[in-house]
């Protein structure tokens, strides 16, 4: 197995028009570490997210995954690389039901993987896969359904059995209980903290609730206006000024 890489980001930056939504942010992401990324709204937390997932290409600057230059690949190019972003369920196949959904996910990862097609079972073998990746997500019940019958929550569910099937380095999570039910975030939040014992990936989440944020992570970085204004250990980072101002709700 290849040594997992680090990725990380030279001087980022995108402008809309007058706006420079990420302005030279720089920074790294290590395996075996989870990043939260904090700042008040319109800061610059999806875009950089979207500059690192290839949804936009940076105006100037780098995002690297090791060696290897990501900063103008497509997303499909970035994903064989080991980018995961939660699917937008849009690109999915509605009708399908969610066990095929996922069996297609796990199916697409073997073959990256070059295994198992030579086997006779392999059509069983990619189906215990998806069903334990439905397990692990809580999904089990509505496994037979089609993927556009589901609830807001278990939809945000499968994004997350869909990015585990894919297997990838790096997992980006942004905002994934947005809109779930009190009940049905602490799932999303145990997957992560699953996700996380795996020592060799790195995790990316954006997440505004503070127990959230102080429960995962292992590293705070704060965006303000575009820049990258903190970045350090969740205690220190957490009892900076312009965090507090941030979740006082003042920032300027
Ligand atoms: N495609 C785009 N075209 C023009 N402006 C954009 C585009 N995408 C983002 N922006 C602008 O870039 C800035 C950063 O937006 P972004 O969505 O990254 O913020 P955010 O930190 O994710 O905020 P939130 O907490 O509300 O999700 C905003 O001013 C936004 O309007
Ligand atoms: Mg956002």
């Amino acid at each position: 197995m290849k040594t997992p890489s680090d990725l990380y980001t030279e001087d980022l930056t995108i402008q809309f028009g007058g706006h420079i939504a990420v302005n030279k942010v720089s920074c790294r992401f290590k395996p075996n570490e989870l990043t939260v990324v904090v700042g008040p709204n319109g800061a610059g937390k999806t875009t950089l997210f979207n500059l690192m997932s290839g949804q936009l290409i940076a105006t100037s600057g780098k995002v690297m995954l090791g060696d290897t230059d990501l900063t103008r690949l497509a997303p499909s190019q970035r994903a064989k690389q080991g980018i995961g972003r939660a699917f937008q369920l849009t690109n999915l196949f509605p009708k399908l039901s969610v066990l095929e959904n996922v069996r297609l996910a796990v199916q697409a990862q073997a073959k990256v993987g070059m295994r198992i097609f030579t086997h006779a079972k392999s059509l069983k073998y990619l189906e215990q896969q998806a069903y334990e990746y439905l397990s692990q997500t809580r999904l089990e019940k509505v496994a037979h359904l089609p993927v556009s019958a589901l609830s807001h929550g278990d939809q945000r569910k499968l994004e997350v059995a869909l990015l585990m099937a894919m297997q990838p380095a790096v997992f980006m999570f942004d905002e994934p209980t947005a809109g779930m039910s009190i009940d049905e975030a602490p799932v999303i939040l145990e997957l992560i903290d699953q996700i996380k014992q795996d020592s060799s990936k790195i995790i990316l989440l954006v997440e505004h609730k503070m127990d959230v944020v102080r429960a995962l992570a292992d590293r705070i970085i704060v965006l303000h206006n575009g820049e990258l204004v903190a970045d350090g250990e969740p205690e220190e980072v957490i009892a900076m000024p312009i965090v507090r101002e941030i979740y006082l709700g003042n920032a300027a």
